[in-house]
């Protein structure tokens, strides 16, 4: 069973064994049971407290104890010489493997931005996986990680605790933080790997107090281990490339632990939908759900932004996503249903786009057409979840997402056949 606390980036503290976790003290002589203190920080040390993270383990022996990593020969890095394109891209859902195929293997690179080296931008991957990860764990040191569930319920370990999340979910995992996936058949969704500033809730401004994510949706897991004696792979993801190494015992022996940086899983039938009561519609970042800002004040390193079921009700409003292009990169998804931008079709769940910086796009000729000529009544959209990795930086698409068959060759079509206007003679 798993079990969850609430809230976002609260201090949480958790025990498995009673008296495992020290009181007063972080880092005792001995701690309980002769488990081992370890400290697991996600922001540097001397970080402004509102923006410290940091949690400390206590299990049953150090991280330290496994030999030297070795290169895993395939890689996943988003890395690569591809040509970064300004043109409009689109997906098809990837294809559900025939071989066996777990979640580190069935993650694909569709692009990145930014520089692994800076720690600034984002790499963007789908997976498909039909196996669990058996004596398997991951690590991310590059990145803080965004799972996006699309189809099938993942139950993910970590060394803090156990989440379930299924389609409709997302999970946040810490950057370097270990943990494995299972799946409960064929498997598939995207994953936001953010190398910048850790993701947080959104200020709310004029909005106020409540709304968007609420903070008490959020769910960490409480602690969790299994003391299991047997052989683990441990692969890695460092600077754009998978390591390896291995250990005689599971990684997930944390007993006890304290602390403000931790995974969690939330909820988006819970996000709050805030939008206009009179005519026009906001910008999509009312729909943020979670933003890694950057140095630059209000221009994200990466939002998350969904576009979920919601009330449409504005008059004299041409209510879908307007034609627009701005200095913001967009890679998107869709777990279920239709968005409203795209009812001409070609936009599938399990499918993605990429609309980089200045490249114009918005709703298809279909779409159009149907929304100058409808009679405006208020309607809701109850079939529909699509989400938005945005980001600063222009993001370049993998040779792999270039190459791959899913690649639309006619998504530019969806633009064409509009109705000239016609002016005063
Ligand atoms: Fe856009």
């Amino acid at each position: 069973m798993s079990d969850y606390q609430t809230g976002f980036g609260n201090h949480f503290a958790t025990e498995a064994v009673p008296g495992s976790l020290p009181v007063g003290r972080n880092s005792p002589q001995r701690p309980a049971y002769g488990l081992y203190a370890e400290q697991f920080s996600t922001s540097a040390f001397t970080a402004p407290r509102d923006e410290n993270r940091r949690s400390w383990f206590y299990r049953m022996r150090p991280m330290t104890a496994h030999g030297p990593f070795e290169p895993l020969s395939r890689t996943s890095s988003p890395t690569g010489n591809a040509p970064v394109t300004p043109n409009r891209l689109r997906w098809d859902p990837m294809a559900f493997p025939s071989e066996p195929t777990d979640f580190i293997d069935g993650l694909i690179a569709y692009g990145e931005n930014g520089d692994i080296g800076t720690g600034a931008g984002i790499g963007v991957y789908l997976y498909v996986a039909n196996i669990s990860m058996e004596h398997r764990a991951f690590q991310d040191s590059d990145g803080e990680l965004l799972i996006v569930p699309q189809q099938g319920a993942l139950r993910i370990d970590t060394e803090m605790g156990r989440m379930d999340v299924p389609p409709g979910h997302i999970a946040l995992i810490p950057r370097g933080l270990r943990f494995r996936v299972a799946v409960d058949g064929p498997s598939r969704g995207y994953v936001c790997e953010n190398y910048g500033s850790p993701f947080r809730l959104p200020d709310l401004g004029p909005i106020g107090a409540n709304g968007l994510a609420n903070p008490r949706d959020f769910e960490t897991p409480v602690v969790w281990f299994e003391d299991v004696e047997e052989s683990h792979e441990i692969v890695q993801k460092f600077q754009g490339n998978l390591w390896r190494t291995t250990l005689d015992h599971s990684p997930f022996d944390v007993v006890a632990w304290h602390g403000n940086t931790a995974p969690c899983r939330y909820d988006l039938a819970r996000f709050n939908t805030i939008n206009t009561v009179s005519f026009d519609h906001p910008d999509p970042s009312i729909f943020t759900v979670l933003t890694s800002p950057s140095e630059i004040p209000g221009t994200a390193n990466c939002d998350f932004v969904i576009f979920p079921p919601r009330w449409m009700v504005a008059e004299d409003t041409f209510r879908p996503p307007w034609f627009h292009r701005n200095v913001m990169s967009e890679f998107m998804g869709l777990v279920h249903g239709a968005y409203d931008a795209k009812e001409g079709g070609g936009f599938l769940p399990g499918g993605a786009s990429l609309h980089n910086q200045m490249n114009g796009h918005g709703p298809d000729a279909a779409t159009t057409r149907r929304a100058m000529e409808a009679t405006l009544a208020p309607h809701k959209i109850e079939d529909t979840l699509a989400f938005m990795f945005e980001s600063r930086w222009v993001i370049r698409p993998t040779q792999a997402a270039l190459s791959a068959p899913t690649l639309q060759d006619d998504y530019d079509e969806c633009w064409r056949d509009f109705p000239k206007a016609r002016l005063p003679q």
